[in-house]
């Protein structure tokens, strides 16, 4: 088994890194590409320094999976080549993901649609969809899923690097003097970034993505909900209104759910059927601290909604780094392995 990864100096990346090392992933070789900003940099990966190569001028033979993980455009004009030297190609980005012709996998919700792909490219979900779907799919099996509202709390590392770094920034700036925020909103002169429409720091921000000029006017974060939902769970009238929304956390995506059933399903029956599921923990108060760092989602506030048809509310919180994005590509790559 001969791997790449495209974009193995950003963050997905390095978490895909260290993912392969702990998960023990069997391989012969390991590549690592960027962009010409990084290449030829050296970067130690078991032992072994691995010099980064320049995608736009790599040779792509002899490679069995390539992980991408470097941006839409990147992954439009890049995966098809990949793929056609011979390659599986699991994208991290949301180039693909609507293309009929490529599978959107969560291994344990719809593994079987690996089956099924003559482009050769496999396309990991949208880290806030991700978190939610172990969740939601025993939920629909046991009652039939019929509509979500859903109100995200979305870290700034899902914006890449650069969102983190823009957060930090306008932390440090406010430094000591942060606290005069609580009296006057305008006290702190934030140096304003390229990765959110407002300040992020002690801020929350309700715009995530970029905004979809149409009559429902919701931002293509928003629509990914809607789309990816009923992609990966099969269910092609699923109702989904969304609104997603930055807050100011290194990493660790959240949701609130509001999820309405075909039938009657209690609290303690959606309790006890997410006890069984590996990928979930049941937890009094999710949060994305907990979830930071590790595999599952954390799921919790699971009450009755009096609101949508034989309703349940509940709160999620999931690393979007990890199960939102390094750790989904390579379970696919296992499951693809078998
Ligand atoms: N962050 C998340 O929570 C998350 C979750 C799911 C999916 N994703 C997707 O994963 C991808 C990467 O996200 P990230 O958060 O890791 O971003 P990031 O930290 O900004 O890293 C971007 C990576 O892509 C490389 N890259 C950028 N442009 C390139 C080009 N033209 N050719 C080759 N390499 C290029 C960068 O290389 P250089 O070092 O050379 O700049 C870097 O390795 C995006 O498509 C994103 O939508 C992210």
């Amino acid at each position: 088994m001969n791997i790449g990864i495209v974009g193995a100096t950003g963050q997905v990346g390095a978490v895909m890194r260290e993912i392969l090392s702990q998960r023990n992933f069997p391989f012969e070789s390991i590549r690592f590409f960027a962009s010409s900003r990084s290449a030829g940099k050296e970067i130690e990966f078991q032992g072994q320094s691995i010099r980064v190569e320049d995608a736009a001028k790599a040779k792509w033979d002899n490679l069995d999976v390539v992980l991408f993980s470097a941006g839409g455009q990147l992954s439009k004009e890049l995966a098809p080549k990949v793929a056609s030297a011979g390659a599986i190609v699991i994208d991290n980005s949301s180039a693909w993901r609507m293309d009929p012709e490529v599978p959107l996998v969560v291994p344990e919700v719809n593994a079987h649609a690996i089956n099924n792909m003559p482009k050769n490219i496999i396309a990991n979900p949208n880290c806030t969809t991700m978190v939610a779907m172990p969740v939601l799919k025993p939920l629909h099996l046991e009652a039939g899923l019929r509509n979500l509202i859903v109100s995200t709390y979305q870290a700034t590392s899902g914006a890449g690097l650069s969102g983190v770094q823009e957060l930090n920034q306008q932390v440090s700036e406010a430094g000591d003097t942060a606290m005069d925020l609580t009296h006057d909103g305008q006290a702190i002169e934030f140096t304003p970034g390229n990765s959110f429409p407002e300040p992020i720091a002690f801020n929350v921000v309700p715009f995530c993505g970029s905004l979809i000029e149409d009559e429902l006017q919701e931002t293509n974060e928003e629509r990914k909900l809607r789309d990816e939902s009923r992609k990966i769970l099969e269910i092609d009238d699923l109702a989904v209104t969304a609104t997603c929304v930055r807050v100011p956390v290194y990493t660790g995506h959240s949701l609130a759910i509001t999820a309405g059933f075909e039938n009657h399903i209690s609290s303690q029956r959606v309790e006890d059927i997410l006890r069984e599921v590996p990928a979930v923990v049941l937890e009094d108060v999710p949060t994305p601290l907990k979830s930071a760092g590790v595999d599952p989602t954390f799921v919790g506030r699971i009450r009755p909604d009096t609101v949508l048809e034989n309703g349940i509310n509940l709160f999620l919180s999931g690393d979007n780094l990890r199960k939102g994005a390094a750790l989904n590509a390579i379970q696919i790559a296992e499951t693809f392995l078998g």
